[in-house]
């Protein structure tokens, strides 16, 4: 029998039908049209608790993928950009295997965001600009995780947290960890979704064309 506690996720149903997208509502770059979105995100209340919230794809040498959430910190016309431990797994992975994925995934709005490209490191005066606009104890975690290893237990990071805190008392700069620090995802196609009624959803895709920075518009099957 099954728990009338736990809903069949095979009976969720939703329907979507408030907006669409057209060839000639899109803006003139990916840039802009992200810049747009990010702002109707951004500013959507709580159905969007956090529109900079993104799953990041990566894939090891061997093509096995994996994903996780990470907060997006900037973009501009050269891409999109997150910050990492860089011997995570992410970063292992994004290092041996230069290619990702981004997904923002804005359910409230109908939409999401998907893109696809090349990996690169930021540079380090950019990853030093950031690290030091972080607060103090988000300074403090990143030299302290070994970020996607084993760890024995909690009280193990715990201590680790408290000697480092004890290493750069409060008044002493904390030093960009020279494990850490950002990664630009270069996008090759920008594919903007927005969710129409019987799941035929609008789908228009940025693809760069060329090496150069040459972009088409096509619109892709639901
Ligand atoms: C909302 C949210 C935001 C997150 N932001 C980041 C981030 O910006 N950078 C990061 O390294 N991990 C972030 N994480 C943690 C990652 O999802 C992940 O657990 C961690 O980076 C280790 O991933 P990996 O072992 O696959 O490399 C976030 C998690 C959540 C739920």
């Amino acid at each position: 029998m099954p728990d009338p506690a736990v809903p069949d996720p095979a009976g969720l149903r939703q329907g979507y039908h408030t907006g669409r997208l057209e060839t000639d509502q899109l803006a003139a770059t990916w840039v802009e049209q992200f810049a747009r979105w990010f702002a109707d995100a951004s500013t959507a209340g709580e159905g969007v608790p956090e529109a900079n919230a993104a799953v990041f794809a990566t894939a090891s040498a061997d093509g096995r993928p994996s994903a996780r959430t990470v907060l997006l910190k900037g973009f501009d016309h050269r891409g999109f950009v997150i910050y990492t431990n860089y011997t995570s797994r992410k970063g292992r992975e994004s290092a041996e295997n230069p290619f990702g994925s981004l997904v923002f995934p804005w359910y409230a709005l109908e939409r999401q965001v998907v893109v696809i490209g090349a990996v690169e490191r930021v540079s380090r005066a950019e990853t030093e600009r950031y690290f030091a606009s972080r607060p103090r104890g988000s300074q403090l975690g990143a030299w302290a995780s070994h970020q996607s290893q084993i760890i024995e237990s909690r009280d193990v990071l715990d201590a680790r947290a408290a000697e480092l805190t004890a290493r750069w008392p409060a008044g002493t700069p904390v030093p960009t960890p020279p494990f850490w620090g950002g990664l630009r995802l270069v996008p090759d196609t920008v594919e903007f979704w927005q969710g129409r009624s019987n799941r035929l959803h609008d789908r228009l895709r940025y693809r760069r064309a060329s090496t150069a920075d040459l972009w088409v518009v096509e619109r892709l099957s639901p």
